[in-house]
């Protein structure tokens, strides 16, 4: 098992450190990325996961683009390989928002080399904005939960948002750290999440680093964890937020807001103002990211469905708003998000 960490993304001196995900908790272990092709792969391949640190780790494969073509005349290959990169995954819009922001600085350059330190600049405030935003964000969340009865109840989540899906602290998972210290949350009920077992592997690891109880179930137990009582609220992240309030979040999600509404269970979703596509009216238009059939036949490099058949493997599904009770950002919480609340919040 490794030791503590506090973010899986690190720039030292132009090159790129990301913690393999894929590897933890049994291993730590650090891919060094000199060249933006190589942030695209580890993107696509979930080396960095988690719809805030993507964006983060797209910054600075931009950055790492412009250092490769700093002799070029113009700005264009790194455009080129900004269109690759916003590529690699289709559903977290993080990815889009980060690389916009990059461009943005870009183009006031007419040739990559005199815009390499304000490309290293705008990576590095991308990265230390989201652990500011998740640290506020934390504190709405963790307020909130504290007015809620009773006075200290167990929560449910899914997929990792932690320190490791983002810059530092995490988005849902920062307000349950965050309202654990404060004694209102008492217990976490994690959902292993699969097919790659963010929850077992990244959300168990993280809650047992921080000393908060905590018990793994399957997703396909939650029915009967809310028909219990035994939590009081869902509390996940999300990848994409329409301007309706539909939330795209890890597979399963959608299910298990389904199950909550049914057992009186309440459902909280915190993310960033960077995950909302006001662009999108709902989300019927969010692409869904389809991951390869591979994932669900094979456990631990063993084929364990029989030869010959299909699967259906999308990586995110699509939460109306109407089963959200409140969304979380670091401007506040929105109660039962709709359409006007949201245009309201984020334009403050
Ligand atoms: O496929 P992943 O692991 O990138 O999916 C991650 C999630 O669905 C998270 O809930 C979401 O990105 C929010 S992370 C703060």
């Amino acid at each position: 098992m490794c030791t503590p960490l506090n973010s899986a993304i690190d720039w030292q001196g132009n090159t790129l450190w990301l913690l393999d995900q894929r590897a933890l908790p049994v291993d730590t272990r650090w891919l060094e990325c000199t060249h933006v092709d190589q942030v695209n792969e580890a993107i696509q391949t979930m080396v960095v996961r988690g719809a805030p640190a993507i964006g983060i780790a797209a910054a600075y494969g931009v950055v790492l683009s412009a250092i490769a073509h700093r002799a070029a005349s113009t700005i264009d290959p790194i455009i080129d390989d900004c269109a690759r990169l916003a590529q690699s995954r289709p559903t977290a819009v993080n990815l889009q928002w980060a690389i916009d922001r990059m461009l943005g600085v870009l183009k006031k350059h007419s040739a990559p080399q005199p815009a390499i330190d304000a490309l290293v600049h705008e990576a590095e405030a991308i990265h230390r904005e989201d652990i500011e935003n998740n640290l506020t964000l934390a504190e709405h969340g963790a307020a909130f939960l504290a007015q809620q009865e009773p006075a200290s109840f167990a929560v449910m989540t899914h997929c990792n948002t932690g320190a490791l899906a983002t810059g530092g602290h995490g988005t849902a998972l920062g307000i349950i750290q965050t309202a654990w210290s404060r004694g209102v949350i008492d217990h976490v009920v994690v959902n292993e999440t699969r097919p790659w077992m963010q929850g077992a592997r990244l959300t168990a690891w993280e809650l047992q680093q921080s000393g908060i109880s905590m018990a793994l179930q399957t997703e396909g137990a939650a029915g009967l964890t809310f028909s219990s009582g035994k939590t009081r609220w869902l509390i996940v992240g999300a990848d994409r937020i329409a301007a309706n309030g539909d939330v795209a979040n890890k597979i399963g999600t959608y299910t298990l807001a389904i199950a909550a509404r049914h057992h009186g269970m309440r459902v909280m979703v915190a993310a960033p103002i960077s995950t909302f596509d006001l662009s999108i009216p709902d989300g019927s238009h969010i692409p869904i990211e389809t991951r390869s059939e591979d994932e669900l036949f094979y456990q631990g490099g063993t084929r364990i469905a029989p030869d010959g058949i299909r699967a259906f493997n999308p990586a995110f599904d699509i939460t109306p708003h109407t089963l959200i009770d409140a969304l979380v950002t670091e401007q506040g919480v929105i109660e039962t998000p709709c359409r006007e609340k949201i245009e309201n919040h984020v334009k403050v």
